[in-house]
């Protein structure tokens, strides 16, 4: 039989509370001040504490302190008529299960209290993984899946020489982290790996963030600067979003490919480089090419060596180790310990869609674990997150806002609210007229 134990100085609330639970199966201990609550839960070791804060022998904040740090596996559920932030915080701080406001609804306390004895018997039934002693590597690809093969086969390939390499694949399908792999796995592992994000300069600025310019090319050049290609030296210069190169670089960077040389802007003497190229789009460079967007000859000299990265959804079975090796680097990171998931969480996530890919992926474990209030990730707490609209989510995939993860994500959002305009514009932060548009340019219809 589960016990709970109530710690109220209000003798209604004691009262009404084992009634309630008394005739639902509970075995029901209360006490009216901290000390006999204390000792009562020393004496019956209850599966959950219900606490009320303002005691009046001690706070119970103090209490719940107390309590935790006998190491129970007891639940311990606050409750209390006020709403201020600071006790709030330090009841979770302390490891509270939960934190409810007066005037009580059983229905919640109910809830909360069925809640808590699920995560014990679940914490209790699933065997611990063992704790990590060092930070997972960064720089490991995790997939078994087929296209992943293919794709650790080619950078076994590409180590050996110096060949450009494409990139494609949707937003946080790890386009970043293979470019690192490649240059790391390269005979000049140890010479420089230098990003340029090509979407996050300003396009009078390209030029000389690339190839460097000298002093008195432009107002504001006071010194000369190396560019990301000199920094580069004999190593790795990964073009991110390559898709946004403008055309006028686009023409100035084939120079470079075909010749080896550039100049500084403003410079007199050409420069060589031998970096290797990596570029990354989640574009179809193709289908910009076609439409004018962007120059088929460079297309050409980028794609010598071209890896596609499926998006998640079409690689499900690489889900569960990626879960594993996220929880560990997030454990790491956070310094928590829940490394163990509810049978039932891998069919949950491996059923999602995943528009963010791995990113989002990533992006739920980390909720999911900040979330958790056990040692067990529950599959309810994933179903909450997933099929809420959730902010991180949502904000990444506005920043990365190619036109069909945009259209993927209006229509998703649209079907998720009933195709309540106002109020997926609110949720997409963007004006209902805005939205209107954006329905009509991608022809966006309900689905199903
Ligand atoms: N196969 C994988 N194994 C381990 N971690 C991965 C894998 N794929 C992606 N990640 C991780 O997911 C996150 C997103 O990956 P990354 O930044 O490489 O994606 P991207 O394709 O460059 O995305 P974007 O197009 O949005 O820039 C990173 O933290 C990365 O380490
Ligand atoms: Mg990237």
């Amino acid at each position: 039989m589960d016990k709970i134990l109530i710690i109220d100085d209000k003798h209604s609330i004691l009262e009404s509370l084992e009634m309630f639970f008394a005739e639902k199966g509970y075995r029901v201990y209360k006490a009216d001040t901290g000390a006999a609550g204390l000792a009562l839960f020393n004496r019956h070791e209850p599966d959950v504490v219900i606490l009320d804060i303002r005691l009046p022998d001690t706070h119970g904040i103090a209490l719940l302190e107390q309590i935790q740090a006998l190491e129970k596996p007891a639940k311990v559920i606050m409750i209390t008529a006020f709403q201020d932030m600071e006790t709030t915080i330090a009841a979770m701080k302390l490891g509270a299960y939960d934190y409810i406001h007066k005037p009580l609804d059983v229905d919640k306390v109910e809830q909360a209290v069925e809640r808590a004895l699920y995560t014990l018997k679940i914490d209790r039934e699933t065997p611990l993984a063992a704790e990590i002693t060092q930070p997972p590597n960064p720089e490991v690809i995790i997939g078994k899946s087929d296209p992943m093969r293919n794709i650790f086969k080619t950078i076994g390939l590409l180590s050996q020489n110096r060949a450009p390499v494409l990139i494609q694949g949707e937003t946080g399908t790890g386009k970043e982290l293979i470019a690192r792999v490649i240059h790391r796995n390269s005979l000049f592992a140890m010479e420089p790996f230098i990003t340029f994000d090509c979407s996050a300069i300003v396009e009078t600025l390209v030029e000389s963030e690339l190839f460097g310019h000298e002093k008195g090319a432009f107002t504001g050049a006071t010194q000369s600067k190396a560019g990301k290609i000199e920094l580069a030296g004999n190593g790795t210069l990964f073009l991110d979003e390559i898709g946004e190169l403008p055309l006028t670089m686009q023409r100035k960077f084939l120079g470079f490919l075909q010749r080896s040389e550039y100049d500084r802007v403003g410079g007199k003497h050409p420069f060589t480089s031998r970096c290797r190229i990596i570029a990354a789009t989640n574009r179809n460079l193709a289908e910009m090419v076609n439409s004018g967007l962007f120059r088929q000859d460079l297309f050409f000299r980028l794609k010598v060596v071209m890896i596609h990265v499926p998006p998640l959804a079409d690689r499900r079975t690489d889900i569960p180790d990626l879960v594993s090796h996220f929880l560990q680097k997030i454990n790491w990171e956070l310094g928590t310990d829940i490394f163990s998931l509810e049978k039932g969480v891998i069919d949950r996530l491996s059923a999602h869609t995943w528009p963010g890919n791995v990113r989002e992926l990533e992006n739920v474990l980390v909720e999911a674990v900040v979330r958790a209030r056990g040692k067990v990730i529950l599959v309810d707490e994933i179903e909450t997150i997933l099929s809420s609209n959730h902010p991180i989510t949502t904000t990444r995939l506005r920043t990365y806002s190619l036109p069909h993860m945009e259209k993927k994500h209006i229509r998703m959002t649209l079907d998720r609210l009933n195709w309540n305009r106002s109020e997926t514009a609110r949720v997409l932060g963007i004006s209902l007229p805005t939205l209107r548009n954006k329905i009509r340019k991608y022809g966006i219809v309900p689905s199903g």
